[in-house]
């Protein structure tokens, strides 16, 4: 298949169940004690009817049987929640995505009153995303979530910071200062509730302890607790994200944050490059608004892992009716991955493309030119810094 290696010679007491014109055994099997060998990947997405292959083997060929359902799931982890809480205090920090809106719904489920939701605006996330986000846990929800206006202050932290590294460490670390000084007004906290899911503990393990099991070390409030003091409550721990969206369904939680895309935790800090200042955020903003909005009236949005736009700190000439322009260059990025670890550009259709360029230019002054980033993860990431 594609890696071009190939068993060519079948086993005793084995018969060829299927075959392609480069692999002659690409499914073998020993009917008698029912051992089956595949010479692809059945679990990778792009594997046609690779999931039927799973549920035909374990349904049919294991009778395993089917007992595995959210909704027990679901009331299962509330359950551990109150046993293991009782009435004790957690502190949650709520970024609106899916993982921390799911533990958020769960563990309120759980103790009510006794979790306290942090939201801290930092002004670098997507246009009116912190508003309908906070709008939505506070009244729709009606979870105890406490609202932290730091625009100001990340805005002042980041003036002349070119550094991608330095960039998201002052991010991180203010972000840490403020949850910090909030969760002192509330005294007897005893837990932080965390979105960490099961591939991220698969991550964080290493079989050589090498550095590279501290890659996502970034990705969560990791640096609390210890400073804090407080034990770490984990619900999600042994789920997957795909798992994770389906228990916010049954949570209540609407398509709109349920199917999100993933957003990093330093926001569009990390989208534009170099300097950041309030009227490239706004820009940024107005531009990455229209490519989500087109993706998600095209149709587009959930067939994609995940999608932006950047602000790049170049400027170039362009012409706009009679008059010369000379302004910033906007990339969209669109990707299709399983986890981020790997990822192939998102193959968006030439019309979309044109329709998209002309929305941007035309409805965001500030921008005169569109690229879309045709790289893949490796060699590139799927953010730019
Ligand atoms: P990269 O750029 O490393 O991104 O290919 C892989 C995935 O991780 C997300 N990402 C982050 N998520 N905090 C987060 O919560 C971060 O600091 C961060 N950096 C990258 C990125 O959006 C992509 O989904």
């Amino acid at each position: 298949m594609s890696h071009q290696d190939a068993v060519t010679k079948l086993p005793k007491g084995f018969k060829t169940i299927a075959s392609t014109k480069d692999s002659k055994l690409t499914i073998i099997e020993e009917s008698k004690k029912k051992i089956y060998g595949v010479q692809f990947h059945p679990e990778v997405t792009h594997t046609e009817s690779g999931k039927e292959i799973f549920r035909n083997f374990l349904f049919s060929i294991c009778k395993i049987k089917k007992k595995w359902l959210i909704s027990s799931e679901k009331n299962r982890l509330i359950n551990d929640i109150k046993k293991i809480v009782q009435n004790d205090k957690v502190i949650c920090a709520l970024s609106g995505g899916v993982d921390s809106s799911v533990v958020a719904l769960l563990v309120n489920k759980a103790i009510k009153k006794n979790l306290i939701c942090v939201m801290v605006d930092t002004g670098l996330m997507r246009k009116n995303e912190f508003k309908y986000t906070y709008n939505q846990f506070k009244k729709k929800y009606k979870l105890n979530v406490k609202l932290v206006n730091a625009s100001k202050l990340y805005q002042k932290k980041l003036i002349n910071v070119y550094n991608p590294e330095k960039k998201r460490k002052i991010i991180g670390n203010l972000f840490i200062k403020i949850f910090e000084k909030v969760s002192k007004k509330y005294k007897s906290i005893k837990y932080l509730a965390q979105g960490t899911l099961y591939p991220d503990i698969i991550e964080s393990r290493s079989a050589t302890g090498s550095q590279s099991s501290k890659i996502k070390s970034h990705h969560n409030v990791g640096g609390l607790p210890k400073k804090m003091n407080l034990k770490l409550l984990e619900p999600l721990k042994e789920f997957f994200k795909d798992e994770v969206r389906i228990l916010g369904k049954s949570l209540g939680l609407e398509n709109q944050i349920r199917n999100k895309h993933p957003f990093p935790g330093p926001g569009l800090a990390i989208r534009i490059i170099g300097n950041i200042t309030p009227k490239k955020i706004k820009i940024l903003q107005e531009a990455d608004d229209i490519f989500i909005k087109e993706l998600v009236n095209h149709k587009l949005y959930n067939k994609i892992w995940q999608a932006y736009a950047a602000l790049l700190p170049m400027k170039t000439v362009g012409v706009m009716g009679d008059s010369r322009t000379y302004e910033y260059t906007c990339l969209l990025r669109a990707v299709v991955s399983e986890d981020g670890m790997t990822a192939d550009y998102y193959n968006l259709p030439k019309s979309f493309l044109d329709k998209i360029s002309n929305k941007i230019i035309n409805g965001v002054p500030g921008i005169n030119r569109v690229v879309y980033d045709i790289t893949s993860k490796p060699p590139s990431t799927i953010e730019l810094e």
